[in-house]
């Protein structure tokens, strides 16, 4: 079953609070039918993995005025995308991130393709970022699952089942709130709310959008969860 006036709650939190990001196409922008280019989209949530808003910042604009079509890209010499790379870590994604562009043009003429499925088989495109894509991208309202999001549901619910184990339950929570109107714009703002409200430590709940429902917050075990197992 799906909560949709939780879901509206939220985006109208986003209206007013999205955050300016250089691969982000505004929510007043969508609204007036700009669409986001599937190539930063993915480029972004590329550099995202384990890595902050704050480093990611320059490097995707550098990426983007040295390449800025997949096609591009996919012409580079590996040892300049490597060099450019250099300080953002995690060199497997770079070396994937080739494979992926190359992939793109060589199998789908330069065009990302729309379909989650599609988007699954491409190389270094795992389920987080062929949700993502397809959500942020394409307006497809597949379930977005990172770290902020089972954050955010497990508070939601005041789930104590520790992580790794819980992912399964928490990903439930999250289908159920994804919309099928503006689920690009949804997929965001659950990331936002993670990244300035429902932050890991001291969140600041007295400006969550969702307080009114949360679990998390009338138990006063917000800021506990989620739950870790020991590793
Ligand atoms: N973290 C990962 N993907 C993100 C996005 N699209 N916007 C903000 N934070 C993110």
């Amino acid at each position: 079953m799906r909560d949709l006036s939780l879901s509206q709650d939220l985006l109208d939190w986003y209206d007013r609070h999205a955050r300016d990001l250089p691969w982000r196409v505004s929510p007043s922008d969508r609204a007036r039918g700009v669409a986001p280019d599937p190539y930063r989209v993915w480029l972004s949530e590329v550099m995202l993995q384990q890595t902050t808003v704050a480093a990611v910042r320059d490097y995707f604009r550098a990426f983007t005025e040295r390449w800025p079509t997949v096609a591009a890209l996919a012409a580079a010499e590996d040892a300049d995308v490597m060099a450019a790379w250099a300080g953002l870590g995690y060199y497997a994604r770079a070396r994937n991130l080739l494979k992926c562009a190359r992939a793109v043009v060589s199998e789908h003429g330069g065009t990302f393709p729309a379909s989650h499925e599609a988007l699954l088989k491409l190389p270094g495109i795992g389920r987080y970022t062929a949700a993502a894509v397809s959500a942020i991208a394409f307006d497809d309202p597949q379930v977005v699952v990172d770290g902020n999001v089972e954050r955010v549901m497990a508070r939601l619910h005041d789930e104590h089942t520790p992580l790794p184990a819980a992912k399964g339950v928490l990903t439930d929570y999250a289908a159920v709130l994804t919309p099928s109107e503006r689920p690009g714009d949804y997929a965001q703002a659950v990331m936002d709310l993670g990244a300035t409200i429902c932050t890991p430590k001291r969140p600041a709940c007295g400006l969550c959008p969702w307080r009114r429902a949360c679990r998390g917050w009338s138990e006063g075990t917000a800021a506990e969860l989620p739950k870790k197992s020991p590793k």
